[in-house]
């Protein structure tokens, strides 16, 4: 999630933009820049590195311009370099923009500007932003190119531009991604986030998806996509800087839990061709012989990205049909496994610096191994000794407990295990579709699941005190199952159980009695009944029973003590959904038992060390 900060006022802008960068660093980033118009003169300066460098930088050169537009970049198209960092340009240097989101089309319109004869600088999506706003505002203005370019792109997107031949105007255009203009003291701020327009005005303006607006200073004017005026009522923020950072929520656990729908969404645009009913994996190699040749897979990682890693493996060998297993990455660094080019290993971490992780993965390209890395932080130690890199789009992950980065691991295996399948041809091209359609809608089952924060609220007060929970789930929910029972140890501290439900009678029903409470998964799906004999034998120990189930299931209505319904998806992809409520449920009664669950106890966020 990269940060953007625009200023068009009666005072020099630099400072104003730095400083709202500074305030925007929270969203995690890795490179800054800034650009200033002074007349017609853009000055730009940009750094792989930390705002406090840029502002060193700029601190000397005093720049008077009272227009500008600045960034901090997480990088997600083009590998974390001063060429890649925000501002980019257009040919003539007189454009400069700023994007925080993905541009899903961008290859092609690169293409079409380059036969066009533009000179691209850089690797990234944004760039050709500022070549389709030069191609487009001769003919149509700049505020027209504006509207334009915003039309021809495809994907999740907010941008700042600003144009030489407007020397007292800031463009700015959205779609999905969030943008909030404000205006006070004779300015016009835009932002990606409430906390940087703070310092200057808590009325803000939530520009709408797909609108675009023209700042100058102390006025805005916002037009639809077509062009027409839209008049939009400012908003009172109530929030203090540190409340805006979590977006108004308690904790960044609860603001990344709802981030999820947006952190999917974005992992999987540009990554469906549901027209092709097929996943569209450009960046995986999947084709290259060394990979495709694999007679099997292992999956290595630790903690949450493990039990990702279960579920992808799971996926594997049902679409794929290659014989796959997750393996925690301490356990496979220090046994003798069996790896060799024949073996792809396939490395999930949300860090990409977790040691047991980076030395499993040393081991398995020693035996000459093929390794494929799932990772949420480019330029990471993962991505950089893995073959290839396919990137969850979750953003900054603050919360050391994992919610949108582990939902984010899920969406990508499962279009590797799509995509695998398709090109094995055990996948048929029926179910290749499906399966596309099903991760397609995948953000809005999570949404939907979102609304059980109420319940999940209701239920974590009544089950604060117990000591022990048994989480039971079969097949795609046997990985739910377990990440439920981490995130409520690891913030709760309540001791938490997770087993396949097949194992419940070889030993943990003993364990069964009133104060020992159950979360079962029992969705729709192959393994419905099979749960819901787990649950009535449970019940019939007096054991109390939080069922998650599909909603309208009214027999599983009947056979627990609490039903947290969640909507109809695939089973195959019910787990994306299904860990929202057992997310929702960790953090209540963490907050519950006065636990801080951003910070729990003994845990850090990222295991470098062994
Ligand atoms: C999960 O909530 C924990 N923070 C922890 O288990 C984490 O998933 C594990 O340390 C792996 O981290 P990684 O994904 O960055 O490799």
């Amino acid at each position: 999630m990269c940060g953007l900060m625009g200023y068009a006022g009666p005072s020099p802008a630099a400072p104003i933009l730095l400083e709202g960068l500074a305030r925007l660093e929270y969203r995690g980033y890795d490179s800054a820049g800034l650009a200033v118009l002074e007349g017609d003169r853009l000055r730009v300066e940009k750094l792989a590195g930390r705002v406090s460098e840029l502002a060193a930088r700029v601190r000397g050169l005093a720049w008077p311009g009272r227009l500008g537009i600045a960034h901090t970049r997480w990088a997600t198209h083009g590998e974390v370099t001063e060429q890649n960092a925000h501002p980019h340009l257009d040919c003539h240097e007189r454009i400069a923009v700023i994007t925080n989101g993905i541009v899903e089309n961008w290859r092609e319109l690169r293409a079409e500007l380059e036969a066009g004869g533009h000179r691209f600088r850089s690797e990234t999506d944004t760039e050709v932003i500022a070549h389709l706003a030069e191609a487009l505002a001769p003919s149509l203005g700049v505020a027209g190119a504006v509207r334009e370019a915003a039309a021809r792109l495809r994907g999740a997107y907010a941008f700042l531009l600003v144009h030489a031949t407007a020397p007292d105007r800031l463009f700015v255009a959205r779609r999905s991604a969030p943008l909030v203009i404000g205006v006070a003291d004779g300015a016009a701020i835009a932002a990606s986030d409430v906390p940087a327009l703070l310092p200057h005005t808590r009325e803000i303006v939530y520009l709408g998806d797909g609108e675009s607006a023209e700042l100058w200073p102390g006025g805005i004017r916002l037009t639809d996509a077509a062009g027409r005026p839209v008049a939009r009522d400012p908003v009172h923020v109530p929030w203090s800087a540190a409340e805006a950072e979590k977006g108004g929520y308690a904790h960044f656990m609860l603001k990344e839990i709802h981030e999820q729908p947006r952190a999917v969404a974005d992992t999987l645009v540009g990554r469906l061709d549901l027209s092709a009913g097929r996943p569209r994996l450009e960046e995986l190699p999947l084709s290259e012989p060394r990979i495709s040749a694999a007679r099997r897979v292992l999956l290595v990682a630790c903690g949450t990205a493990w039990h990702a890693s279960l579920y992808g493996a799971a996926l594997l060998e049902e679409l794929a049909r290659v014989p796959a297993a997750a393996v925690l990455a301490s356990e496979l660094r220090y046994g003798h496994p069996v790896l060799g080019p024949d073996t792809a290993v396939v490395a999930v971490s949300q860090s990409g610096e977790t040691a047991d992780t980076l030395a499993a993965v040393r081991l398995a390209r020693e035996a000459g191994s093929p390794v494929l890395a799932v990772c949420n932080v480019m330029g990471s130690q993962l991505t950089r000794d893995a073959d290839a890199t396919l990137y969850t789009r979750a953003g900054l992950e603050v919360g050391v407990a994992s919610t949108k980065a582990y939902t984010t691991q899920l969406a990508a295996l499962a279009l590797i295990a799509v995509e695998w399948g398709v090109r094995r041809g055990t996948l048929p091209p029926a179910e290749a579709a499906a399966a596309v359609e099903g991760l397609a809608a995948a953000p809005g089952a999570l949404a939907e699941a979102l609304r059980l924060d109420g319940p999940a609220a209701d239920l974590a007060r009544q089950y604060r005190f117990a000591y022990n929970f048994l989480y039971l789930g079969r097949r795609h929910n046997w990985p739910t199952a377990a990440e439920g029972a981490l995130k409520l140890k690891e913030i709760s501290y309540i001791h938490a159980e997770a087993y396949p439900g097949g194992e419940m009678k070889h030993g943990p029903i003993a364990m069964i009695e009133p104060t020992f409470p159950t979360v079962a998964v029992a969705v729709e799906g192959s393994v419905r009944e099979k749960m819901l004999s787990n649950v009535s034998e449970i019940r019939a120990r007096k054991g109390p029973v939080i069922l998650l189930a599909t909603r309208g299931d009214r027999d599983a209505a009947a056979a627990a003590d609490h039903v947290l319904e969640l909507p109809r998806v695939p089973e195959r992809f019910s787990p994306l959904s299904a860990v929202v409520p057992l997310q929702l449920f960790a953090y209540h009664v963490a907050v519950e038992r006065a636990c801080d669950p951003d910070r729990p106890r003994n845990l850090a966020k990222s295991v470098t060390v062994e």
